[in-house]
């Protein structure tokens, strides 16, 4: 079965072809970075128009991508939820008109379901179950996962997810958006250990995580200072240790507790080095395998949605000639394969 998958959830178009026999065909992503970055984050309106302008186009060089015409694909795949509303009303009106218009299947997939399984695309040695540690703009959450649909969280983060808590952080230094990537970029250049922060709720047992305590650190710590370039370094990288070691512990944790041998790190946050180094030290002292996507794969993507798409299409899961998008959606309300 060879599955068109279609994003547009945020502020990324993305497509892509995905075969159960050959793989990944063809992927691309259009980014909305310079439409939204005057504005310091992503204008809902503006993100929406721009997947109007840029789908069809896209869907039309990745079919070319991949060799194929319309003929070629058995089942298309759109973003469902969760996200910003009206980017997925265009992903989802246009891939279920391709699937009426081409008469194959359609289906709505959960963007955060995209994210947790792509990292098995190309990896046949990920098997279920593992521990996923989900980290993107709208989430942090450590998910316990036995197979296709069957997601428990067990930690989350109680306030603001990682990626925001970068974006946020990296907007009070002046450093533009999208934030996380400006930030470890700057991160670079700190100097190690001038400041310290707090990491938060490590003092207690649990799972769950909170980030925002940290971003409020980095403002005080800038307010207080000469606000020079090598200090905002230096609070970028006293910053991201904090994130990345607080993640790791709460990692340990979850590993120790649930006894999985494998953790998976997904979604955009997951793009940064500082955390894959920190996670890969941590499986290495476990004895646990770590496993995370290729760079591109980890932020927003069609791959992600080609794949979780094929898993439930090829099981014969489909909508009906209606469409439904949610902006709020819980993965643990997914029905399992
Ligand atoms: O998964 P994603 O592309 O979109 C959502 O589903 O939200 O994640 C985007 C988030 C943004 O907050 C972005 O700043 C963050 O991922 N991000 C990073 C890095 N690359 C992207 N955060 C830290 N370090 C990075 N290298
Ligand atoms: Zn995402």
């Amino acid at each position: 079965m060879i599955v068109l998958g279609i994003e547009t959830s945020c502020d990324e178009t993305g497509v892509a072809v995905y075969s159960g026999e050959a793989g990944l065909l063809a992927h691309a992503v259009h980014s909305q970075i310079a439409l939204h970055a005057e504005y310091g984050g992503v204008v809902p309106e503006l993100a929406s128009r721009d997947h109007v302008r840029k789908l069809i186009p896209l869907v039309d060089h990745v079919l070319d991508e991949a060799g194929l015409s319309a003929h070629g694909i058995d089942g298309v795949a759109y973003t469902a939820g969760p996200g910003l509303m009206g980017a997925l009303l265009v992903g989802a009106a246009v891939g279920r008109s391709l699937a009426y218009a081409w008469g194959c299947p359609a289906l709505g997939v959960h963007h955060m379901e995209g994210h947790l399984l792509v990292p098995m695309l190309g990896a046949d040695d990920v098997e279920f179950p593992f521990l996923a540690l989900l980290v993107s703009g709208g989430h942090s959450q450590l998910v316990h996962v036995e197979g296709v649909g069957r997601y428990q969280v067990i930690g989350e983060s109680l306030d603001d997810a990682a990626g925001e808590a970068f974006d946020k952080t990296a907007k009070l230094l002046g450093l533009g958006y999208p934030g996380g990537p400006a930030l470890a970029r700057v991160a670079e250049q700190g100097a190690p250990r001038r400041f310290v922060f707090p990491r938060p709720m490590t003092d207690r047992p649990g799972l769950d995580m909170s980030f925002s305590g940290l971003k409020t650190h980095a403002m005080t710590t800038f307010n207080a200072s000469d606000a020079s370039e090598q200090t905002k370094a230096d609070i970028a990288l006293a910053f991201e240790v904090a994130v990345a070691e607080t993640m790791a512990i709460k990692c340990r944790r979850a590993l120790e507790q649930t006894g999985l041998r494998c953790l998976v790190i997904a979604g955009g946050v997951g793009a940064n080095r500082r955390l894959r180094r920190e996670l890969e030290e941590l499986g290495q002292s476990l004895g646990v395998r770590v496993v995370y996507p290729p760079f591109e794969l980890c932020t927003d993507n069609g791959a992600m949605i080609a794949f979780a798409g094929y898993q439930r299409l090829v099981a014969g899961q489909q909508v009906g000639l209606s469409f439904k998008t949610q902006a709020r959606w819980s993965m643990e309300t997914l029905s399992a394969l």
